[in-house]
């Protein structure tokens, strides 16, 4: 395997082969399955992980639950098992949407198996060309060579593709306007310090990690020329829900007067709701922060708050980059 051969997910002789992210960076492991309920509970516990990357996962495993038994009752049990993994990235609902769309056309549902792989392994595709259009159009943010503050973990790991942020750090990398990207380490999972940094160095992209509180004193340090993060459920009037801490750093960025951008596909707008408020915000377990790759780090017995995301108000937003282009305020996605 070549230096950048890492992928998330790639589907493999009737099977769908992720990347175990739990395991990174000391291990990269793939899983080979053509189980449903395997891709239902690695992306429970993010295994596989990032707003495209599970609608992909989910699609691919939709069409792996009727391979054998395509009856009605069959499909519809699988669509929820899958749906209910996790709630805030409307990703996942728009490719088992896009999927169960296939299934109720069918005259036949003995078809069942390759018409909805055959509309699992387009989406991917599709996703693959949206990150790159992504990473051409964000190149009109930079102005100069700049320092990038990101979080979460926004690439290949998230995507099937290049990232979305990550691919507009990629493609600004390559066009020589990138002198830094500053990481947040990303509390409580790590997936900045884990992935992202992984990512960075695997594609030979200049970086640095720092814990998140960190980001307030390196802005006021006049250090950092822009941010730019993905999202994992944008709202017609442009609210954007993306890993817990975005937020926060929108909020600074206002105040040093730095440029705060998201890069999301389409697929991750939301027609159905209005506004950030109506974005459901998942709560994860009190062990994800109390505890570090397995090991207690905290009083046990405290009490835990642990949103794993949170909602930019569009007015934070200086502008949304999606595979159609820039997007500038005031935002409307109304389809
Ligand atoms: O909980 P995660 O790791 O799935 O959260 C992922 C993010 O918040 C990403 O920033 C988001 O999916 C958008 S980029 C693909």
């Amino acid at each position: 395997m070549k230096k950048s051969d890492y992928f998330s997910l790639k589907f493999e002789d009737d099977r769908l082969i992720f990347c175990d992210q739990t395991h990174l960076p000391f291990e990269e492991k793939y899983i080979a399955t053509d189980d449903y309920e395997v891709i239902a509970d690695a992306i429970r516990r993010l295994a596989i992980r990032g707003a495209p990357a599970i609608g992909i996962a989910g699609a691919y495993a939709l069409a792996l639950a009727v391979k054998i038994y395509s009856s009605p009752i069959h499909f519809s049990n699988a669509y929820e098992t899958l749906l209910s993994t996790r709630p805030t990235a409307v990703n996942l609902r728009w490719a088992l949407n896009e999927l169960k769309q296939v299934y109720e056309g069918l005259s036949d549902t003995c078809s069942a198996y390759q018409n909805l792989l055959e509309r699992a392994l387009a989406i991917h595709q599709d996703d693959i060309e949206k990150c790159r259009m992504m990473g051409e159009h964000g190149l009109s943010i930079f102005k100069k060579p700049s320092v990038v503050l990101t979080h979460c973990n926004t690439g290949r790991f998230a995507t099937g593709g290049e990232g979305t942020a990550f691919s507009v750090l990629r493609t600004a990398n390559e066009a020589g306007l990138i002198t830094m990207v500053y990481a947040d380490e990303t509390r409580p999972l790590l997936q900045g310090s884990r992935l992202t940094a992984f990512e960075l160095s695997r594609q030979g992209i200049p970086f640095t990690v720092l814990p998140d509180s960190a980001a307030a004193s390196l802005m006021s340090a006049g250090m950092i020329d822009l941010v730019i993060t993905g999202s994992d459920r944008i709202a017609v009037n442009g609210d954007a829900a993306n890993k817990v801490g975005t937020y926060m750093l929108a909020v600074l960025c206002a105040y040093h007067k730095i440029p705060f951008y998201i890069a999301a596909p389409t697929s991750t707008f939301d027609p159905h709701c209005p506004t950030g408020a109506d974005i459901p915000i998942e709560q994860r377990s009190a062990t994800e922060v109390l505890h570090t790759s397995g090991t207690p780090v905290a009083f046990p017995d405290a009490q835990v708050y642990n949103p794993s995301f949170d909602v930019t108000p569009a007015s934070l937003i200086t502008g949304i980059i999606s595979e159609n282009g820039l997007h500038l305020p005031p935002y409307n996605f109304r389809k």
